[in-house]
């Protein structure tokens, strides 16, 4: 049985670090069942949610992170500044994609140094609206693995999660269909099974506009480990339903 895995992605939503720390707090109070939670904080904010946090069974994700080591990179976050902070990062979402202009060879090299780093990645793919109309959605993500995967290591891949995240469904309140979302499952899985890793065992999330309303088909849809969730994970009883519908 693989993970079940429910992931708020808090974006640059929460106001302050305040009300970050207080949404933490009331997912930390809803009950889970069973099901493994985590919340991405604004970077701001992550010191003071990990704070908030600790000793709780939720897991803190960045959002986002460099790929050097340190040195010159105004505004950037290294890997080991993470640590004792967060127990992983995203890489590779569609929105650092489209607004800090990363690139396949740019994630690829996020992914290899979060690897090293023993964070666990998180790495988002996903079509976007004109490739969806195409049809070439797997082939999309078939690729983005590919190239995403390029130059980290087997090993600190083990503990890897992909969230298929369609660009066209998120924040539009128009998911992707229970159908579509396990095709590109199983597309996630073949492309990680060609670069040599046990695919069987990778958490595959599906993100894009879950709501406590359109998250029963995912929890059921075939391949499908749990969501990667935007916009309903601010309101923490809406998050606690869709955590549990995957329990
Ligand atoms: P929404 O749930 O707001 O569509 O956002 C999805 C997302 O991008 C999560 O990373």
């Amino acid at each position: 049985m693989r993970e079940r895995l429910v992931v708020g992605n808090w974006k640059m939503n929460p106001p302050n670090i305040a009300d970050a720390v207080e949404l933490a707090r009331a997912v930390a109070a809803r009950p889970h069942g069973g099901v493994v939670v985590g919340v991405a904080p604004p970077t701001i904010a992550l010191a003071a949610v990990a704070d908030a946090l600790r000793g709780r069974d939720i897991a803190v994700y960045a959002q986002d992170v460099h790929w050097e080591e340190r040195g010159a990179f105004t505004s950037q976050i290294a890997a080991s500044m993470l640590r004792g902070l967060a127990t992983g990062t995203i890489v590779g979402h569609s929105e650092v994609r489209r607004d800090q202009c990363d690139d396949d060879a740019r994630v690829a090299k996020k992914l290899a140094r979060v690897a090293e780093s023993g964070l666990r990645p998180l790495l988002c793919v996903g079509e976007s609206a004109a490739e969806h109309g195409a049809g070439d959605a797997t082939a999309v993500v078939a690729r983005q693995i590919e190239l995403d995967l390029a130059g980290a290591s087997r090993r600190g891949l083990e503990r890897l999660v992909v969230a298929y995240e369609p660009i066209w469904a998120i924040g539009t309140g128009n998911p992707a269909t229970a159908d579509h979302a396990s095709a590109a499952a199983r597309a996630v899985r073949a492309a990680l099974k060609r670069a040599g890793l046990d695919a069987d065992i990778v958490p595959v999330l599906y993100g894009g506009s879950v709501s406590a309303r359109s998250v029963a088909e995912f929890a059921k849809a075939d391949g499908i480990d749990g969501a990667l969730v935007g916009g309903a994970s601010l309101d923490p009883d809406e998050f606690a339903a869709i955590v549990r519908a995957f329990g």
